[in-house]
C-alpha cells in the first residue's frame, strides 16, 4: 500500500471509530509528518484523498476538518413487504447461480457476497488446534461420529446454549455439514412433496433452493425489516393455508437484518403451537449482535419440541469447515436418521477441532473483536450510502449480522444495475433473488462484512454513481 493511502486509511479508521468526530480539525501537516515520519507531499495526498472521499473538508487557511457526515444514516427502510398471498411452486432460474459465481471472483469487490471477509477469523489458532488433534483423534471416532456427531462438541454447544439459559443437552443436537444441511434435513422431517412452508419476505435465496428441491410450495409473509414477519398476517396463513412448516430466520435475517423482538418470538411458538406447525429456525448469525447480549431465539420458548433450531460455525468461527447443527426437539431422530441415511457424518477431522477450540479460552474474546469490526463496518457503509447515493435511498439498521438491505429509488431495476456494477467488477445481491416471484425489483442486499477500504469506498461511489444516473 502506498504510504499516503496507508496514512488515509489510518485517519478514516479514526473518524469512523469517533476517534475524529464531526467538526474535528485533522492533525497539522506538521504532527502528521513528526508522528508518521512522512514527507508534506505525503500528508497533503492523504488530504485529498479522504477529501475525494467525502469524509473530510478543507477551510480556507484553517486546515482540514471531519465532515459532518462522517457518521450520517441514510433514511431507514421501515415498510414491511407486501408478497401475495397464494402458495406457489418455487422455480429457481439461472439467474441465482450467475449471480452467485460472480460474488465468488477474487477480482470483484464482494458487495453481493454472502460470506463475511475470511481474514476476520483466528484461521491459524485454529490450524494450530487442528495440527494438535487430529494426530492423537481415535480412529475408532469416525465410526462413533456416526448419527448425531462428535459428543465433546456436541456438549460444547450445549454448553453455549446454556448461557443463552436455554437448557439442551449432547442429546438433543446433531451435528452437521454447516448449517445448509441442518436446515435441509430439518425440511425433510417435517415435509412431503407438495405441502406449503411459509416463509419470510424477503428470503435467503438458499430458503428457496431448498423448497424448489423438495417439490415444496413457498408462502411468503409479510415481513418487517426491524422486527421480522408480521404475526397477524402469519395467524392468517397457519388459520386458512394450513403449511406443513415455517422456516424463518428470528435474529438478524438474510437479507433484511431483522431482529424479532424476544417478546414477539414468545408469541409466534404459542400461536405455532396452537396449530401444531413445526418452525425450522435458521439462526446462523445469532452471534454476531452489536447490543449486549445475543438475542435469544424462538427455541427458548419451545415446550412442545416444535422448534427445529439450526446454527453454524460458518459465519462467526470456522467458514469453510462446514460444521453446523441442528436441535431438532421431538423430530431428534428422525434428522439424525436422515443425516445417516444420505451423509452419513460431518467432516470428522474438523468436528474434532472445533471441540479442541471451544475448550479452550478464545472463542469469545474473538467473537467480541468480530462484532466490534461489524458494527464499525456498518457505520462506514451507512455513511458512504449517505455521500453516494442519491435521495430516496433507504437503508436498514441491522443490531447485527453483515448485511444492509437498500431500497433505491423506485423506477431503478437492481438486475440491470448488477449487471451494470460487474462490468465495473462490483457483485450486488439484487432483491428479486430473495423471493420467490422475483419481487423487490428495487432493492439491494450489500455485504459490510469486509474491512472497510478505498477499493470498498470506490464501488459505494461507483454504484451510488450508477443509481443516481437511472434515477
Ligand atoms: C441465513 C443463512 N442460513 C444458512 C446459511 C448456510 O450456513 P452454512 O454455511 O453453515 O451451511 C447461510 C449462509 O449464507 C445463511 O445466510
Amino acid at each position: 500500500m502506498k504510504r499516503y493511502v496507508a496514512l488515509a486509511e489510518k485517519l478514516a479508521a479514526a473518524i469512523r471509530t469517533g476517534g475524529l468526530a464531526a467538526g474535528d480539525r485533522l492533525p497539522s501537516v506538521r504532527q502528521l509528518r513528526a508522528t508518521h515520519g512522512v514527507s508534506a507531499s505525503t500528508v497533503f495526498r492523504a488530504y485529498y484523498l479522504l477529501e475525494a472521499r467525502g469524509l473530510v473538508r478543507a477551510r480556507d487557511r484553517s486546515g482540514y476538518f471531519v465532515a459532518s457526515d462522517s457518521s450520517a444514516r441514510p433514511p431507514a427502510a421501515e415498510l414491511p413487504s407486501r408478497p401475495r398471498a397464494q402458495s406457489i411452486p418455487v422455480e429457481v432460474g439461472e439467474r441465482v447461480f450467475t449471480i452467485l459465481a460472480a460474488t465468488m471472483r477474487r477480482d470483484v469487490v464482494p458487495l453481493g457476497s454472502a460470506f463475511p471477509s475470511p481474514t476476520l477469523f483466528p484461521l491459524a489458532s485454529l490450524a494450530r488446534t487442528m495440527a494438535s488433534t487430529v494426530p492423537r483423534l481415535d480412529p475408532r471416532s469416525s465410526v462413533e461420529y456416526l448419527l448425531q456427531g462428535s459428543a465433546p462438541l456436541r456438549r460444547q454447544i450445549a454448553r453455549r446454549y446454556l448461557a443463552n439459559d436455554m437448557h439442551l443437552t449432547a442429546d438433543d443436537l446433531v451435528v452437521t455439514s454447516g448449517a445448509m444441511e441442518a436446515l435441509n434435513l430439518c425440511l425433510a422431517a417435517v415435509t412431503r412433496p407438495g405441502d406449503i412452508v411459509a416463509i419470510e419476505s424477503p428470503t435467503f435465496y438458499a430458503t428457496l433452493q431448498a423448497l424448489n428441491r423438495r417439490g415444496l410450495k413457498a408462502l411468503e409473509v409479510p415481513t418487517h425489516p426491524r422486527e421480522g414477519i408480521e404475526l397477524g398476517a402469519l395467524a392468517d396463513v397457519l388459520e386458512r393455508q394450513r403449511p406443513a412448516a415455517c422456516w424463518l430466520m428470528t435474529n438478524f435475517q438474510n437479507p433484511l437484518g431483522s431482529l424479532m423482538p424476544e417478546a414477539k418470538k414468545r408469541d409466534l411458538v404459542a400461536m405455532l403451537e396452537r396449530f401444531d406447525t413445526p418452525l425450522i429456525e435458521d439462526d446462523v448469525y445469532a452471534e454476531l449482535y452489536f447490543g449486549a447480549r445475543r438475542p435469544r431465539p424462538a427455541k427458548a420458548f419451545d415446550k412442545s419440541g416444535l422448534v427445529l433450531h439450526c446454527g453454524s460455525f460458518s459465519k462467526c468461527l470456522a467458514p469453510g469447515y462446514r460444521i453446523g447443527w441442528a436441535a431438532p426437539g421431538r423430530f431428534v431422530q428422525q434428522v439424525a436418521r436422515l443425516k445417516l441415511s444420505s451423509t452419513l457424518t460431518a467432516s470428522v477431522p474438523a468436528e474434532a477441532t472445533l471441540a479442541a477450540y471451544l475448550d479452550k479460552a478464545g472463542y469469545d474474546r474473538h467473537l467480541r473483536a468480530l462484532r466490534h469490526t461489524l458494527a464499525q463496518q456498518q457505520q462506514a457503509m451507512l455513511a458512504a450510502l449517505v455521500r453516494h447515493f442519491p435521495p430516496g435511498t433507504r437503508a436498514t439498521r441491522p443490531a447485527g449480522g453483515y448485511f444492509l438491505w437498500i431500497e433505491l429509488p423506485k423506477r431503478i431495476d437492481a438486475l440491470a444495475l448488477h449487471e451494470q456494477a460487474l462490468a465495473r467488477g462490483i457483485s450486488v445481491a439484487p432483491g428479486p433473488i430473495f423471493s420467490s416471484r422475483g419481487d423487490f425489483a428495487n432493492c439491494l442486499r450489500l455485504n459490510y462484512g469486509h474491512p472497510w477500504s478505498a477499493r470498498i469506498e470506490d464501488a459505494m461511489a461507483t454504484l451510488g454513481s450508477l443509481v443516481a444516473a437511472a434515477a
